[in-house]
């Protein structure tokens, strides 16, 4: 998706774009010193550890280590993906988005799917407006004119050639299938997906409608029919009713998962707009981190039954690797044969927060259900435990989080089994995890010194030895990357820092730079003075490398 964008566009609007104007429209932020600080948009704080810094043009929180460009804010804070992000700040410079062929959007493929996927919503929202039965369907489901308007929700009438009809006025039929919302059986056989459904839309977190979910209002099957996977909708990592969650609450302090598109809006309706489903399938890691994204309180909820508790066993194994301090994760159950539109219909608000109340916290599930079926009387048992939580508890990122629940595993087994070894601390080419300590304490070396510089100031590249030269280092760790930024700067002498960073973006050494970025020793003052001496100290050490290789072929 990425190459559709022409590199050269991307790096005007980084470069035209001020990081600080941009979190500013976010979080109000004060100047202090050099930067400018808030309270940390990514973890609930009182004082203010998140700063700004105008001239590397990226943020860091000191309290829960977020870091990144603006690209990484608009991600990390609106869950956008990379290209969306770009949008945005091209829309917010006033730069409409160019696309490889020169075009503008407007005649993109993606483009017209949206608008072909709007068209469609807008059609049927007002089909069920001029009917009797589908709004007759939906006050039987209990649901209010208001919820049905937050939602969307509308409906696909009888006939197989309804949005056929209607919209290839304006759109081609290739671009209605591409969407989903004609199914093509053959060259003559192209005919309207949805049919006599209420449909429910799906949108994206910025508020696109990328799919939908047409319930039949019978007992004819599928109970539910999803628009396919398409170009804009992926079901594993789509979150429904983000988007109206944001829209209603702004800011999200919680999150509560259920599994249908009835859960959100009967929950929506009974005040508990901070809902959203992972619309039946399991959770994924995608989903996990998506919702991370929002808010750190996360209470999944899932039905009472067997599945229900599959479900659950399974969400957490994908929550493991996910797993940072600060988070709160818990599980709720919904009692036997209830899922939560039900339940809240039939015993109202305080019943179903009783259900959230009593959720339990992630360590307290994780054990509660190893043990359920292991008599721990026994040594047997004990070591049972110790053999099915340890392979899990190793998905747990390096945390304190993770040192507990051994400390737990400890108590219960009554051994003493060895924390897992910690995560090795980053490399140059490290694609873990960013860690904010971890940056702080990078190893000192030439090459990372080098790259720092440069990645602050990409005109340095004008005083670096020959990309010739610098390849007799080639076996140095490090190298091959700042032989990359030379070379992108080689070919654009005036890419600024961000701009040279963001082309790493996806690369597997964007954290490490990111690193580099936030890594701050001591000779960075005369920027310029300590690249030459760096390059001065890489032209010893080629020196040194000539030298072997003379003595070696002189043997
Ligand atoms: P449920 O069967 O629990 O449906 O499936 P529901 O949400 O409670 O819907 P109502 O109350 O019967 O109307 C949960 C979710 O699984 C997906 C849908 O996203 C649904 O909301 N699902 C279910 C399908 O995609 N297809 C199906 O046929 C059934
Ligand atoms: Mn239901």
């Amino acid at each position: 998706m990425a190459g559709k964008i022409p590199q050269a566009f991307i790096d005007q609007v980084l470069n035209q774009t001020d990081i600080v104007d941009l979190i500013n429209e976010y979080v109000e932020l004060k100047s202090k010193g050099k930067e400018y600080i808030a309270c940390c948009p990514f973890h609930g704080e009182k004082t203010p550890s998140f700063t700004v810094s105008p001239e590397k043009q990226f943020y860091h929180c000191f309290g829960c280590g977020a870091h990144g460009t603006a690209i990484n804010f608009l991600m990390e804070h609106e869950g956008l993906q990379f290209i969306e992000a770009i949008e945005t700040l091209a829309s917010r410079l006033g730069l409409g988005v160019v696309t490889e062929s020169g075009n503008y959007q407007k005649n993109d493929s993606h483009h017209q799917l949206y608008l072909a996927m709007d068209a469609a919503s807008q059609f049927f929202q007002q089909q069920l407006r001029d009917n009797p039965e589908a709004i007759s369907y939906l006050k039987s489901r209990g649901i209010t004119g208001e919820i049905a308007n937050r939602f969307n929700i509308g409906y696909a009438p009888q006939g197989y050639g309804n949005i056929k009809k209607r919209l290839t006025e304006t759109f081609t039929q290739e671009i209605l299938v591409s969407a989903g919302l004609l199914s093509k059986k053959s060259e003559d056989k192209v005919y309207d997906r949805f049919r006599h459904r209420i449909m429910f839309p799906i949108k994206d977190a910025r508020g696109r409608v990328i799919a939908f979910g047409g319930r039949s209002m019978d007992d004819s099957m599928p109970k539910y029919m999803n628009s396919p996977e398409t170009e804009l909708f992926h079901k594993g990592s789509t979150l429904y009713g983000i988007y109206e969650a944001r829209q209603f609450l702004g800011k999200l302090k919680q999150l509560i998962i259920v599994e249908g598109y009835m859960d959100v809006i009967a929950l929506a309706q009974h005040n508990f707009a901070n809902c959203i489903a992972t619309l039946g399938t399991a959770t994924t890691t995608q989903n996990v981190k998506n919702l991370l994204r929002f808010t750190s309180d996360l209470i999944f909820c899932f039905d009472g039954d067997r599945a229900g508790k599959d479900a659950a066993w399974k969400a957490l194994q994908q929550i493991l690797p996910e797993f940072k301090d600060g988070i709160n994760i818990r599980f709720a159950f919904m009692p036997q044969g209830e899922d939560p539109d039900s339940l809240i219909r039939s015993l109202g608000d305080s019943a179903f927060n009783e259900y959230l109340n009593e959720a339990a916290p992630l360590s307290e599930y994780f054990f509660n259900n190893l043990v359920k079926d292991i008599d721990m009387e026994t040594a047997d048992g004990r070591a049972k435990l110790a053999n099915t939580a340890k392979p899990l508890l190793a998905k747990l990122p390096k945390t304190v989080f993770r040192d507990l629940m051994y400390k737990e595993l400890n108590e219960r087994v009554g051994t003493s089994i060895p924390v897992s070894p910690s995560i090795s601390p980053a490399g140059i080419s490290a694609t873990s995890k960013p860690q904010n300590q971890s940056s702080r304490s990078l190893k000192y070396t030439k090459t990372r010194l080098a790259i720092a510089l440069l990645i602050r100031d990409p005109k340095l590249g004008h005083h670096a030895l020959s990309i010739e030269q610098l390849s007799h280092l080639k076996s140095v760790p490090g190298i091959d990357l700042f032989l990359q930024l030379l070379e992108i700067i080689e070919e654009e002498p005036n890419i600024s820092a961000i701009a040279l960073v963001e082309r790493f973006h996806g690369d597997s050494s964007y954290s490490a730079l990111q690193k580099l970025l936030l890594w701050d020793p001591p000779d960075m003052d005369n920027r310029e003075l300590s690249f030459k001496q760096t390059m001065q100290r890489f032209k010893e050490d080629i020196r040194r490398i000539e030298l072997d290789t003379l003595i070696q072929s002189e043997n």
